[in-house]
């Protein structure tokens, strides 16, 4: 599958290491998902335009280069959340578009409650934020959605996946690039991915 990638970086599976222990607090947690969100993100932009930019140095003329996209962030809501802060640092002139989504706890399908897009897309890359892709039902609506809004490039920015996830958000937009930082074993009855983090939105904000 060419256009998922799981990321082999050192410093990402060390902190997904420490993201999955039982034992990691909410704060700790929030700082390993902003980071490990970092370094995806890093890895998911490798292919954004650029266009020459001359620039003046202290010293001489030289040949630079400006990035020629606007990026939206798109933040799964809840559990997407902690993965803006520290991306957005890294390009301060995205735009930020949240989308409100939760599983049904019976169904486990996704259902929508926010979503603020404006008529026509604003943006030329979209990265969906959101760290666990399960069933991919959340994924693939998310997905849909913006395909309707008209966005022309998207990308899934999560950090655990499960097989079945990938299979069904390949299959459902084989068009879309995914940037994951692993692949886990299986989903268990509940739809929760094992080994995985158990639910990532509780374990941020202190709520399980
Ligand atoms: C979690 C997660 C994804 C979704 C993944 O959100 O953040 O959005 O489940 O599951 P899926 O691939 O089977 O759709 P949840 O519904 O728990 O909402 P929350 O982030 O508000 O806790
Ligand atoms: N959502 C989570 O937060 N964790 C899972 O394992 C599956 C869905």
């Amino acid at each position: 599958m060419s256009n998922v990638h799981v990321s082999t970086h050192p410093l990402v599976r060390h902190k997904v290491c420490l993201l999955r222990n039982v034992e990691t607090e909410p704060r700790t947690f929030r700082e390993l998902i902003r980071e490990i969100a970092m370094l995806l993100a890093y890895e998911a932009t490798a292919d954004l335009k650029t266009r020459p930019t001359p620039v003046q140095t202290p010293l001489a003329g030289a040949e630079g280069e400006s990035l020629e996209e606007i990026i939206g962030l798109v933040p799964v809501l809840r559990a997407g959340l902690g993965m803006v802060e520290g991306i957005w640092e890294m390009m301060p002139s995205a735009e930020v578009w949240h989308i409100g989504l939760f599983r049904d706890e019976r169904t486990l399908k996704p259902v929508e409650y926010y979503n603020k897009l404006p008529v026509g897309p604003t943006v030329h890359v979209c990265l969906i934020l959101d760290p666990m892709l399960a069933t991919g039902g959340s994924a693939i609506a998310t997905v849909d959605v913006l395909k309707r809004w008209g966005a022309q490039r998207i990308k899934f920015v999560g950090i655990i996946a499960s097989p079945e996830g990938v299979k069904a958000l390949t299959e459902a937009h084989p068009d879309i690039d995914l940037h994951v930082a692993t692949i886990d074993s299986h989903l268990n009855e509940q739809g929760y991915i094992v080994p995985g983090l158990g639910d990532a939105g509780d374990r941020q904000f202190g709520t399980g």
